[in-house]
């Protein structure tokens, strides 16, 4: 299977990206069992098929030894220039409190070895709390190690449009910041977007699928409760359907997407991407791939196989309208890790 050229972003000069890529928090451990080799071996189907783009972070189990192990098994069966086709985003999510040239170092340095790379493609960091602004300071490290060769590009993950703002006022140049956009939770329409548009930063969206809640799984379903919210991801993302309207309203939101991916000729989770692909500034949409334990890869090509009318778009907002403010509930992206 090839994509088409529709599926891929010339993200920065030297990073051209699938617009899909392939979440690894759901090799973490949160999210079923995963058994190392079968993960490797599947990684290369997703490469093959085209979707060449990895979404990870330091705490996302082996994820960045996943990495640096199909990067060698590349080398070994493909040989080197094999590994010009592959793109990894990995994330620090470090604890608060002062920063160091040398604690910063040390922990790119981590990710550089575990992941077999020279240069990591893309940083994306994370800050527990805004009132400790020792985040710049890390950011400032993180710029000069962009300068020594060790960090290609910075992003940011779950960062708030006014922190964003902070840092490119402190002339560190961002690229992208990584947030939760979704059919349930469109907060990023409210501030982010635009301020991103305005100083060329890209969205990188998770929940999209909301752990896969957004597909045929669930339409017609009764209320998945406790137990049969069988990973991390549907546990979180069930939380947000109750605030946003609960389940009833899901069900309607369902419906109309079946409707809609009926006439298309695709599934309810191809919309739930398309839509969110198509948000001014979203520069891709993660989606989670539990390596080795499921994969949907072909479906989700088929999010490259088609458009979105207005109607299409006026249907699903009909039922948007209905749901609760999650941005008066919640606040601005990320605010739901700073609670
Ligand atoms: N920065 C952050 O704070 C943050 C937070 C969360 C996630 N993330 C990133 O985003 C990635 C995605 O995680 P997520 O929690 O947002 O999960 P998600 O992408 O909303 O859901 C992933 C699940 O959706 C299902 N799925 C995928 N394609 C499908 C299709 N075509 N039809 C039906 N079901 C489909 C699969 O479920 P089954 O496996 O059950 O088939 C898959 O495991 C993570 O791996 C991570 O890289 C970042």
């Amino acid at each position: 299977m090839n994509l088409p050229t529709a599926s891929r972003l010339q993200f920065t000069p030297d990073l051209n990206i699938c617009r899909i890529l392939n979440g690894m928090w759901q090799v973490s451990g949160a999210h079923g069992r995963i058994n190392p080799q079968a993960a490797i071996e599947t990684m290369f189907k997703y490469l093959d098929a085209g979707f060449t783009t990895w979404d990870l972070a330091d705490h996302y189990g082996p994820a960045e030894d996943f990495i640096g192990e199909f990067r060698c098994q590349l080398i070994d069966t493909r040989g080197k220039d094999a590994l010009s086709k592959v793109q990894a985003f990995t994330k620090w999510v470090p604890r608060p409190g002062k920063m160091t040239k040398k604690l910063v170092e040390e922990n790119i340095d981590i990710s550089l070895r575990r992941m077999n790379v020279e240069s990591l493609d893309l940083m994306q960091f994370h800050w527990w709390e805004y009132q400790d602004k020792n985040y710049l300071d890390a950011l400032k490290y993180m710029a000069e190690l962009q300068t020594e060769g060790k960090i290609k590009h910075l992003g940011l993950t779950n960062f708030d449009t006014e922190n964003l703002k902070l840092i490119t006022e402190a002339g560190i140049k961002i690229v992208s910041n990584q947030v939760q956009f979704s059919l349930i939770d469109r907060r990023p329409e409210v501030n982010m977007a635009e301020f991103c548009q305005q100083h060329d930063i890209k969205l990188f969206t998770y929940g999209t699928l909301c752990g896969s809640l957004l597909s045929e799984n669930y339409l017609g379903k009764p209320e998945p409760r406790g137990s049969d919210l069988s990973t991390a991801s549907l546990k979180k993302y069930k939380n947000m359907i109750d605030a946003w309207g609960g389940w009833q309203l899901f069900q309607e939101l369902l419906a109309i997407l079946k409707e809609i991916a009926n006439k298309h000729k695709v599934s309810i989770s191809n919309v739930a991407v398309r839509y969110i692909l198509d948000q001014p500034t979203v520069g891709g949409v993660i989606v989670g791939a539990r390596l080795g334990v499921s994969e949907h890869i072909e479906d989700n090509a088929k999010v490259f196989s088609f458009s979105l009318d207005a109607d299409d778009r006026d249907r699903i907002s009909a039922v948007s309208r209905q749901s609760r403010d999650l941005y008066q509930l919640i606040g601005d992206c990320g605010d739901e890790y700073r609670r």
